[in-house]
């Protein structure tokens, strides 16, 4: 039998998470959303391409959880994007209430499930789903490092014309304007990219992948991303389902790792068939560690907001 995905929240970067699943052929997946018909259609429109995709897969949509029943994966997408002026943070009532509410439905019908959080701002929402499902730490997951050293992958292969699966990488901390690109772990066929950009140059490129959400919200003008990070996520889902035990930048609740606890903050996670299998303990230069520990400061301002909010309500 084929394991089984749901994807909530049938928007850009749902629908096209579904999309990229469904294609892959592994796993039936179900696509729920609150608007009636919108994750029916894109579902069933899907499902027609299965013939010239070459996905014996199922796909239907839903606007409630029946039959998401039992699922190995939850992909968490539901919630509102950012639009030009806005901020991730700018979304977090609004955001916290959605995840809340999803993630109680997703442990009443799949609650063996490994939750991937999505929806921004991310860390946070990664926190409203840990506490709210209850779920162990290796069993909810945050997206944002894929994506976030995806694109200062991208920059880096445009600026050196070196294929982009050359180009090894790490961006780590929280999905914001703090996140750390690590510059001192990244090669190009294995050769320190220090040696092989100038720092003002490289300064710049590291600048553009802590923007990179804001550059694609400032083109698009009426939402954001989706296609790298519908990519991002796949590629996780992928090494859970696969157990696969891929080594990749994820948003985990560090238990005392790079000296953070009780916090969600990006860092290298091996992920597989029973979720979080590791988290990869880096050494960090003195400025990294600083970076990363301003990241983490900027998380749990956003957590300690959001908990007082929850205790005022
Ligand atoms: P979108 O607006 O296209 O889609 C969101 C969907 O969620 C809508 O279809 C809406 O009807 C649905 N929804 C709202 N409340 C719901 C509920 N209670 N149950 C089920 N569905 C519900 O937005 P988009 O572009 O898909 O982005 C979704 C979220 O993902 C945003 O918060 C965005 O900021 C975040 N995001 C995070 C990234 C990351 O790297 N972590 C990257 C890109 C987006
Ligand atoms: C991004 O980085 C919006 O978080 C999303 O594109």
């Amino acid at each position: 039998m084929r394991k089984k995905v749901t994807v909530v929240g049938a928007g850009q970067v749902g629908a096209t998470t579904a999309q990229r699943l469904f294609e892959r052929g592994y796993a039936d997946v179900v696509l729920v959303d609150i608007v009636e018909g919108l994750p029916q259609g894109k579902a069933l429109d899907m499902l027609e391409s299965g013939p010239v995709v070459g996905s014996d897969a199922s796909i239907i949509g839903a606007n409630s959880y029946d039959q998401t029943a039992s699922s190995d994966v939850v992909v968490i997408t539901s919630g509102i994007a950012r639009r030009p002026g806005m901020s991730r943070d700018d979304l977090l009532f609004t955001n916290m209430n959605i995840i809340a509410g999803v993630t109680a439905q997703v442990v009443k019908h799949s609650p063996d499930s490994i939750i991937i959080v999505v929806t921004n701002p991310l860390d946070a929402m990664c926190h409203v789903a840990l506490e709210t499902s209850g779920f162990p730490r290796e069993r909810v997951i945050g997206q944002s490092g894929v994506l976030d050293t995806a694109r200062f992958r991208t920059f880096l292969s445009s600026e050196l014309k070196v294929s982009k699966r050359d180009i090894q990488a790490y961006v780590l901390g929280g999905h914001g304007d703090t996140m750390v690109p690590l510059v001192g772990y990244t090669t190009v066929g294995g050769v320190p990219v220090a040696n092989l950009v100038p720092k003002a140059r490289l300064d710049q490129i590291v600048q553009r992948t802590r923007d990179g959400g804001g550059e694609i919200v400032n083109l698009l003008k009426t939402g954001s991303a989706y296609y790298a990070p519908s990519a991002g996520v796949a590629e996780m889902v992928d090494s859970i389902i696969l157990d696969q035990k891929r080594v990749l930048p994820c948003a985990i609740y560090l238990q005392g790792e790079y000296g953070l606890r009780d916090l969600f903050v990006g860092v290298p996670a091996k992920l597989g068939a029973s979720g979080l299998e590791q988290v990869v303990q880096l050494k960090l230069s003195d400025e990294e560690a600083a970076m990363l520990k301003k990241s983490a400061a900027a998380v749990q301002e956003l957590v300690d907001v959001m908990h007082k909010k929850k205790a005022a309500d």
